[in-house]
């Protein structure tokens, strides 16, 4: 097993701005280097309060629970292979040797995500579900996140947290579009695979299963997240009104990246990758600033193909909205998704 810890990226110029000027919307750079200032700060200043709260201390237990209890799953599924296939196979050699409390004794990151782009390709009123694997192929990606309020220093319980992805040959579900592999493709505009919500529970905590996103055009690999605040739940396990309290995108080390685009079917996708260095939204998101929106990670087996496990703590300012900054490609409704005729982002 695997424990890596983020390396800072160099950046190397101004990428092409990808997907249209849409993704710079009306957040102007200047308000967020003041934000990802601000909020470093209150987050290092939160860091006593969070550890004497046990915290932080819960955050290290569950991670490293959450790992183990997925990592004995990836084993024994590949001991039945390896049973059927060479019997006398000692699984032993499966066990990772460095032990958990090694791997997690660090302290948890406090990384802020900056407001960033809502880019092209959200669906609004997504499905409040954990798997959101719907059965796509590609590395299985588990996903933990924290919400701590900068201004409290508090985690942010019943938080709802949003996320999409595009699948292992990048393309994004629920959303027909040009820019979004095949744009005659209209059985697309129903699946929602890579996309649901989660809410937070009282440590600011929420998790996903979904799938390692491969790559398109122009960008570096990526997680897209919306967090809502005071969001009300339907009857059919979707959200309504509340407050959009931070709109950002997550990134992973181009190692992984790298381990996973060998793989299949990641390795069908012939469009070429734009590394973390050249993506313009990693520069926004880190620029003159010590922020962090990168993924720590373990790897489940021997393997990334067993299954990675990231998590990342977020600082949130919950006072905040950026309602009129999340723009969306389609919506989920009882009929299927529907295109947003209103999106700017259909480029
Ligand atoms: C077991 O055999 C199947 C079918 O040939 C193969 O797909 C799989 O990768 C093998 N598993 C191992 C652990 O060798
Ligand atoms: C990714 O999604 C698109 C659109 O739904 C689909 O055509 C493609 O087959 C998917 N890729 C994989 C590897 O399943
Ligand atoms: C949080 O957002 C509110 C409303 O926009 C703002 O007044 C406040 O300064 C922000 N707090 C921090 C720590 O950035
Ligand atoms: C959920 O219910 C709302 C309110 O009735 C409706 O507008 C929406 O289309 C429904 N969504 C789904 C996915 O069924
Ligand atoms: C999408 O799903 C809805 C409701 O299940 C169905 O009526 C519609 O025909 C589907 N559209 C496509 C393009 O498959």
């Amino acid at each position: 097993m695997h424990f890596q810890k983020l390396t800072v990226v160099a950046l190397s110029g101004l990428a092409m701005a990808h997907p249209g000027s849409h993704e710079h919307s009306s957040y102007s750079i200047a308000s967020k280097r003041s934000f990802l200032r601000n909020a470093r700060r209150s987050l290092d200043l939160c860091a006593n309060h969070l550890e004497k709260r046990g915290i932080n201390e819960r955050a290290r237990a569950r991670r490293a629970a959450m790992a183990e209890a997925n990592k004995k799953r990836a084993v024994l599924a590949r001991d039945l292979d390896e049973v059927v296939n060479t019997s006398h196979h000692s699984s032993l050699n499966v066990t990772p040797n460095t032990p958990e409390s090694e791997l997690f004794s660090a302290n948890p990151t406090c990384i802020l995500a900056p407001e960033g782009e809502v880019g092209p390709f959200w669906v609004k009123s997504e499905l409040i579900r954990s798997d959101i694997r719907d059965g796509e192929p590609g590395v299985p990606l588990i996903l933990d996140g924290q919400f701590i309020d900068i201004e409290t220093c508090e985690p942010v319980q019943d938080l709802y947290w949003d996320v999409w992805s595009c699948n292992a040959t990048g393309v994004y579900s629920g959303v027909q579009s040009d820019m979004n592999g095949n744009g005659n493709d209209k059985s697309n505009l129903n699946k929602t695979f890579s996309r649901g919500i989660q809410k937070t529970d009282e440590d600011g905590v929420a998790q996903f299963y979904t799938l390692f996103p491969g790559h398109y055009s122009g960008r570096a690999t990526h997680i897209h997240i919306i967090a809502h605040t005071q969001a009300h739940v339907l009857p059919n396990n979707t959200l309504t009104g509340g407050t959009i309290s931070h709109i950002g995108q997550m990134f992973f080390d181009q190692d992984l990246i790298t381990k996973v685009e060998a793989t299949s079917p990641y390795n069908q996708n012939t469009v070429a990758i734009t590394k973390n260095a050249d993506d313009h939204v990693v520069k926004v998101e880190t620029q003159n600033s010590d922020s962090d929106p990168f993924f720590e990670y373990a790897l489940l087996g021997d393997t990334v193909e067993d299954g990675i496990f990231g998590w990342i703590t977020l600082g949130v300012n919950v006072s905040a909205s950026h309602d009129s900054d999340a723009s969306y490609a389609a919506t989920l409704t009882a009929n299927g998704g529907v295109s947003n005729s209103d999106s700017q982002g259909g480029f």
